[in-house]
């Protein structure tokens, strides 16, 4: 059967994320299916002719998905939207130029001046400093915790505060946050749950089942998938994505069509990459925790992992990132990237590529972080690496030849 809008008629068995994922007008949502073509269309106009004048006023007010002006809705972008909707199980969600696009535009849409946000304390750097500058020039305040506790998180919490914002697996720590409980906590006082899902994705981690109000994504990252795309995405009620998409017009933080096509075709493999990733990445974090080599070692799915547990109830399959030290910190680091044959280092992660990064060598990160760092202090020399989906007995010879430099030196 063709795929049309009678499928979702609520008698047949929903459609598996893997299918959704690859099927451009599978996720739909009842709208009448305008092309034929298998692909979905890629429309290069930025301005929409009205009929009459209004028509291009209903346009303006209800409908700007279906083409008015792009900063307010394109059609690609649209069928991207609700292709991570329906891979999220949400009703709504909303792209935007970056990640940090996503971030910057939600938190404007829901905080106001005298609002309290609770957040983890080792977050993304740059989130920290946008929550850092609304603190600083917007009259919100800050607390960051140890989320990880969820008893920081109730004592933290209080009659005004707005936002519990999380992130899990966190980056570069892969710190596991217990979604449930948390959302459970914000609740009791009415605050919005934000939970920035990059490291995981829909296929692996499902936030909105777990109480969150709004899952946030680097879609630059797996869900584009190629290292070729900068994105973000954000899904969650219908309610709470509507706020966000009006800050998205003045923010103008609106997703260039021609992005919007390449993430849908990034997409299609999502479910394939995730679990080769998934598989590689479980072997890999098992070599690393039996060298003598390595100090510590954070992957949600190892048993050592202190958020195993809930790791292993909120996440289907354990991803592909990964973070360690060795013995020795940075001099070692810098001894085992030296070593290595063809892993590139690079800045970003959850493509098709391997790849690592030491947070720490990174100046801007340093600096960014600042004072930070002292309270969730990550071991020296942190090496942060993103497993691809090259074939797993070569990305294991060229940690392995990182490894046997470190131990040759000791
Ligand atoms: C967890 C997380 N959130 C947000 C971002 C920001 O995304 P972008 O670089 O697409 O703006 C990143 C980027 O590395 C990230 O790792």
């Amino acid at each position: 059967m063709a795929f049309n809008e009678n499928r979702h008629d609520g008698v047949e068995p929903p459609l598996s994320p893997d299918t959704l994922a690859v099927h451009p007008w599978a996720s739909a949502r009842g709208r009448p299916r305008a092309h034929r073509t298998l692909n979905a269309p890629l429309f290069l106009s930025t301005q929409w002719e009205g009929s009459d004048l209004p028509q291009l006023a209903e346009l303006f007010a209800r409908d700007p998905d279906r083409g008015f002006y792009t900063r307010f809705g394109h059609p690609t972008t649209r069928l991207a939207e609700e292709r991570i909707a329906a891979l999220e199980d949400a009703e709504d969600a909303l792209l935007f130029s970056s990640g940090m696009g996503a971030i910057s535009t939600s938190l404007l849409a829901v905080l106001r001046a005298g609002d309290h946000v609770v957040a983890h304390q080792a977050i993304f750097a740059q989130t920290i400093q946008f929550l850092e500058h609304l603190s600083a020039t917007a009259g919100v305040r800050v607390d960051f915790v140890d989320a990880r506790d969820p008893q920081r998180v109730k004592d933290a919490v209080r009659a005004n505060t707005r936002l519990l914002y999380l992130e899990t697996p966190s980056n570069p720590a892969i710190d596991v946050l217990d979604i449930a409980t948390l959302a459970g906590i914000a609740h009791t006082v009415d605050a919005l749950v934000f939970v920035d899902s990059t490291f995981a994705g829909p296929l692996i981690q499902r936030p909105l089942s777990l109480g969150a109000d709004l899952v946030i994504h680097s879609a630059s990252k797996s869900l584009a998938g190629h290292a070729d795309v900068l994105a973000g995405a954000v899904a969650g009620s219908a309610q709470t994505a509507a706020r966000i998409r009006r800050m998205r017009v003045l923010t103008g933080a609106s997703l260039d069509p021609h992005a919007c096509w390449l993430l849908l075709r990034g997409l299609q493999t999502l479910p394939l990459r995730v679990r080769a990733q998934s598989q590689t990445a479980g072997s890999l974090a098992q070599l690393l925790e039996a060298s003598p080599a390595v100090s510590h070692i954070r992957y949600p799915f190892l048993p050592s992992h202190p958020g195993h547990a809930v790791a292993r109830r909120q996440m289907a399959l354990g991803g592909g990132m990964l973070s360690f030290a060795l013995h020795g910190g940075v001099e070692s680091t810098r001894r085992f990237v030296g070593a290595l044959r063809w892993i590139p280092l690079a800045s970003s992660l959850g493509s098709v590529y391997t790849t690592l990064e030491v947070p720490e060598e990174l100046d801007f990160a340093a600096e960014e972080i600042g004072e930070r760092t002292a309270s969730f202090a990550l071991p020296p020399g942190l090496v942060r690496l993103s497993v691809g989906v090259e074939a797993a007995e070569d990305i294991e010879g060229d940690i392995r030849r990182g490894l046997d430099a470190v131990l040759s030196a000791t």
